[in-house]
């Protein structure tokens, strides 16, 4: 019988977090799916699901996962099939880390669904169906996570604006430590949104656009192959993070270790208050001896991730 089969990969936000919902810049990258990646099996059957929160009859899938029905109902509907089938999903994308592990099951299973018709989909329209489901799991979505974890180069995105594919040049190792904890993006958001219209407005407002400058250069950097520059811009920007109030003990903790074991920047990364954090390193062997630095203060898990000028 025949079978249907999609992938996604997972996003790390390099830059401009949160700043990026006040209207400034932000880079993001693709986390190579060598590293982590959410794979969808869709074939013939009985239409289950079966995923690491859930096995069992669509219809039965708890309210937590109406993000995921969406996507399956939309993309039949627009294929206009009603047949059954059973879509089965892999991920190594850690949940709730700010790795875009909800955009990705969404890209990978309409991909898997499409694939299993034979059917041609075009990016926009993936876009436009994995937005729906997006909207449901967190509201208001910026489309950042659906458009990396869908693409294979790093961009310059700025809300409301078209997006920039920025050239990769920068030859450095990028290493990505999980605090283990969960990441808090809402509460973050809304924290800094409550710091801006608040009594200290003006100097709350400062250092997002203080945040915008450094997304802005930082875009330049990756493609001149500048990561000292890099890195001292990560510092700054963690600073700033920090003074608005979304790391956490964890992340400062992991920050500071990657510092001490010669990382040129260490940063948080997503909503912060837990999730992931960044760390620069020149190079393979520099990054392995941080990860395991890293590891040793707390970290649940990490990745590297080898860039390559040229
Ligand atoms: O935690 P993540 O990966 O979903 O990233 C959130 C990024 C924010 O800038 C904090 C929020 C947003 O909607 O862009």
């Amino acid at each position: 019988s025949t079978q249907g089969i999609g992938y996604a990969n997972g996003k790390i936000i390099l830059m401009g977090e949160h700043s990026v919902v006040y209207g400034e810049p932000s880079v993001a990258i693709p986390f190579p799916a060598t590293q982590i990646k959410t794979t969808v099996q869709a074939a013939e059957g009985e239409t289950t699901i079966e995923c690491l929160f859930y096995k069992g009859l669509l219809n039965d899938m708890p309210e937590l996962l109406e993000s995921l029905k969406a996507v399956i109902q939309v993309s039949l509907d627009r294929l206009g099939q009603n047949e059954s089938l059973s879509i089965n999903i892999d991920s190594t994308i850690p949940a709730e880390r700010g790795m875009g592990s909800s955009a990705a099951v969404a890209v990978a299973t309409t991909r898997g669904i499409y694939d299993f018709y034979k059917q041609a989909l075009s990016h926009e329209e993936l876009l436009e169906i994995v937005d729906i489901s997006e909207k449901i799991a967190h509201g208001n979505p910026s489309g950042l996570d659906a458009l990396m974890t869908s693409s294979s180069t790093p961009y310059y995105y700025i809300k409301g604006q078209p997006v920039t594919p920025i050239e990769l040049r920068l030859a450095a190792v990028l290493v990505v430590a999980d605090t283990g904890k969960t990441g808090q993006t809402k509460e973050a958001v809304a924290s800094i949104g409550e710091k801006i219209r608040g009594k200290n407005k003006a100097l709350y407002q400062r250092k997002i656009t203080e945040l915008g400058r450094l997304a802005k250069d930082s875009k330049d950097y990756l493609s001149h192959n500048q990561p000292e520059q890099l890195g001292l811009a990560m510092n700054q920007a963690q600073n700033l993070l920090s003074e608005l109030g979304v790391s956490s003990l964890e992340l400062d903790a992991l920050v500071v270790s990657a510092l001490s074991h010669n990382a040129l920047g260490a940063k948080l990364t997503g909503g912060g208050r837990g999730g992931c954090m960044i760390a620069l390193a020149r190079n393979l062997n520099e990054a392995q001896e941080i990860a395991t630095a890293l590891e040793e203060a707390g970290a649940k898990a990490t990745w590297l991730y080898e860039m390559s000028g040229d």
